[in-house]
């Protein structure tokens, strides 16, 4: 059987900007490198009065279906990934389906459609879904839509509330893909966790701190149970390494212990040692406690090695450019950060074709998976199509009190009645509420 894996990919940002250092910063009484370098974020997407979930998925979802010529027959398969939903029961797969029927010839009344939740990383299980429902031989031909859309909104004063950010990423996955091909083994690390959950609410209750030590304790087991299925991993194995990205500091700590992890036992731990020694081992030690402490001394002092610096540069850098200017995107973010890597190596002129990614996906609750990707000959033309850095330079400035009017906006428990900040233009919109309490969406020519 040939190959499965992506095939497409557009990206869809919401309309507005907040500037952290700028705007934010200044507001909240804080310094500016708190979020530029500690954080790693300049800026975060915000949805404009007319943009929600739906809009943003569907608007992505259009883009990569008229690029690819594709009619709705085409499709049999719509998953949707979201963790910003607001009905318990109909799928936003379905609002999504009926916007593109008011653009398209043909209805997708045959696509199998569903929305998939386990916090961020159901962007990632949507991918998956796909690709074993293709190999399975169920699709009739047919490709799979995967469309992961969030708005990431965090309450106000939470310390979360920087790493705010909202927008879509609509996923083509076909057989023979042009972009890349999804690895048979996978790693998993998940345990029952309550770091980050929202318990029928809109915004999350969140232990930041808890947090990230879960990310990075589930993602150690992701990759040692990759490991196990695919062979012991080298830094030299993968071209890049996205990771899930809520804010690119969380990347910066998870990417310094990969490249520990990865180099134990190698000739590169053994160049290392001359400056930095060997890595501890448990066994030389008498409490843990002991093994830890010297463990993250030797972390330190690996991190301003320059055989890190360069793997990092080369490897996880590239993959941060777009989530530093848009913020979180929760399902999304993983999938941006590929696209953020593929688009750096296309810049560069770098020839990936036959080379291979790690992308290692995160979600609260808590999980982790590592697959590994290869990318396919069409990679160049799939990325250079991409118009993410326009949509990202047209976005719509906010003031601290326009930000705080667009949070009440878009708050479930405020009524805020506001004019929109920007003008829509070829696009979906939210066109007020049903008899029923549903949404309504219409498009704007
Ligand atoms: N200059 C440079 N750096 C500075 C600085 C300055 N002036 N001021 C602070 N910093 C650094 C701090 O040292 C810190 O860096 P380290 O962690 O490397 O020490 C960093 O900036 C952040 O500062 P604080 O830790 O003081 O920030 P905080 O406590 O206000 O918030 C947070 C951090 C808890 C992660 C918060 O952003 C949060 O709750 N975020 C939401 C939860 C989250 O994203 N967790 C990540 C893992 S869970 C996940 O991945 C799922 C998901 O998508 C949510």
């Amino acid at each position: 059987m040939t190959g499965v894996g992506i095939d497409a990919v557009e990206i869809r940002t919401g309309k507005l900007k907040l500037d952290l250092a700028e705007t934010f910063a200044p507001a909240k009484g804080e310094e500016p490198g708190k979020y530029t370098k500690g954080l790693g974020l300049h800026a975060s997407s915000f949805p404009d009065e007319f943009e929600d979930i739906v809009t943003m998925g569907a608007n992505a979802a259009h883009q990569l279906m008229e690029r690819k010529g594709l009619e709705p027959a085409d499709i049999g398969r719509i998953d949707v990934a979201t963790e910003s939903a607001f009905d318990n029961s109909k799928p936003v797969s379905t609002y999504i389906a009926g916007c593109l029927e008011q653009v398209f010839d043909g209805d997708f009344h045959h696509a199998n459609k569903g929305e998939r939740k386990f916090a961020c990383i159901a962007g990632t299980q949507s991918l998956d879904d796909a690709y074993n429902w293709i190999r399975a031989g169920r699709n009739r031909g047919r490709s799979a839509l995967v469309v992961c859309t969030d708005t990431a909104l965090y309450a106000r004063g939470d310390p979360g509330e920087a790493t705010q950010g909202a927008g879509a990423v609509a996923m083509l996955i076909s057989e023979d893909p042009d972009l890349v091909e999804l690895s048979t083994e996978q790693g998993y690390g998940s345990a029952d966790e309550t770091d980050f959950l929202k318990p029928n609410q809109q915004f999350p209750s969140v232990d930041g701190k808890r947090s990230v030590q879960v990310y990075l304790a589930r993602m150690r087991e992701a990759v040692e149970d990759f490991e196990s299925v695919a062979g012991t991993i080298h830094p030299d194995d993968f071209e890049l390494l996205p990771f899930h990205t809520p804010f690119p500091g969380m990347v910066r700590k998870a990417a310094a212990l990969a490249y520990r992890h990865m180099i134990r036992d190698t000739e590169i731990e053994e160049t290392l040692a001359e400056d930095i020694g060997r890595q501890p081992r448990p066994e030389a030690f008498d409490t843990e406690e002991a093994y830890l402490d010297a463990m993250g001394e030797y972390t330190d002092q690996l991190v301003e090695t320059e055989q890190y610096t360069e793997w990092y540069d080369r490897a996880v850098d590239p993959t941060l450019d777009i989530s530093r200017e848009v913020g979180n995107w929760y399902t999304g973010s993983v999938h941006v950060a590929r696209v953020s890597g593929l688009k750096h190596a296309l810049e560069a002129g770098l020839d990936l074709t036959g080379k291979r990614l790690g992308v290692a996906s995160y979600g609260s609750g808590a999980q982790a998976e590592v697959h590994a990707e290869t990318v396919q000959p069409g990679w160049e033309a799939e990325i250079a199509q991409l118009d993410i850095e326009e949509q990202m330079a047209d976005r719509y400035e906010l003031s601290f009190e326009e930000y705080e009017r667009v949070h009440d906006i878009h708050n479930h428990d405020k009524e805020t009645e506001a004019d929109p900040l920007t003008t829509p233009e070829g696009e979906f919109v939210f066109d007020g509420w049903g008899r029923m309490g549903e949404r309504k969406y219409r498009y704007v020519e």
